[in-house]
């Protein structure tokens, strides 16, 4: 964790909840005042998008900021089901996930496909969070850096930059396992993720650009994860359906955060 980056930890409800999940988050968590660290640290949730103008209602007076799970890569169309980064980002979002491994897998999106959904992101204002990561099979083959170098390489416009995307690495093996990767191999990949990015677009934006670890986080490991130098946050699934849990991950690493921000 370093202090020239914000950290973030954001939730991704994916396809569950219901408004009263959202009525209970406002109660428990987004009324909640949050300490001074905290407030340094960007927390967002991403629900369903029908669920998305009831907790921005709830979340624009709270720290709490908005995001949607996938966007569409045009701005309008005929395409049914599909909803476009500028209709998110027209009911109060702020950031949106594209290229989860979920889509990638489910929907056979490739990184063309995310990185075209970048572009509009950026192009509504809104902040991606691109996901990378491997499989089981390529971890096992030795894979891994080759997987997701290829993944940022080729997900991610040469026109964004820091400012409009922040990078998630989630081992798909590891989403909603509850296994994770040991420290050292999340530190290592990290490190490599900034160096493809110092390598395609300047050590400026490498320093700035925010990295995300994504794939079974938890109140109870989020700290020793957020750790690690190269990491700037969280995306959180399972654990950020519960107001609770959610509510204590955020405060182990806003703790987190005071600890290491009295260190630099
Ligand atoms: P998980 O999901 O925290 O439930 O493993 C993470 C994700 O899919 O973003």
């Amino acid at each position: 964790m370093n202090f020239k980056r914000p950290p973030v930890i954001a939730g991704n409800w994916k396809m569950n909840g219901t408004s009263e999940m959202v009525i209970q988050f406002s109660k428990n968590i987004l009324k909640r005042v949050l300490d001074d660290n905290a407030k340094r640290c960007e927390f967002i949730i991403c629900p369903p998008a029908p669920l998305i103008p009831l907790l921005y209602e709830s979340a624009s007076q709270s720290a709490f900021l908005v995001g949607g799970q996938d966007c569409h890569s045009s701005e309008s169309g005929a395409y049914t089901g599909d909803i476009s980064a500028l209709m998110l980002k027209d009911i109060g979002c702020s950031f949106v996930i594209v290229g989860h491994s979920e889509r990638r897998i489910s929907y056979n999106e490739i990184n063309s496909t995310v990185k075209l959904k970048v572009g509009a992101a950026k192009k509504a204002g809104l902040i991606s969070i691109v996901c990378v990561g491997e499989t089981q099979d390529q971890k096992n083959n030795g894979e891994t850096f080759e997987i997701v170098r290829s993944q940022v390489l080729e997900s991610i416009p040469e026109s964004a930059s820091d400012s409009d995307i922040i990078i998630a690495y989630e081992p798909i093996w590891a989403i909603g396992t509850g296994k994770t990767p040991e420290i050292e191999e999340i530190a290592n990949v990290h490190a490599a993720i900034r160096d493809v990015v110092a390598k395609s677009k300047g050590v400026e934006v490498a320093e700035k650009i925010r990295l995300l670890y994504g794939g079974s986080v938890k109140p109870d490991n989020v700290a020793g994860i957020l750790s690690i130098d190269d990491v700037d946050g969280a995306l959180v699934g399972g654990a950020s359906l519960s107001s609770n849990d959610f509510w204590s991950l955020c405060e182990n690493a806003a703790k987190l955060f005071a600890i290491l921000n009295r260190k630099v």
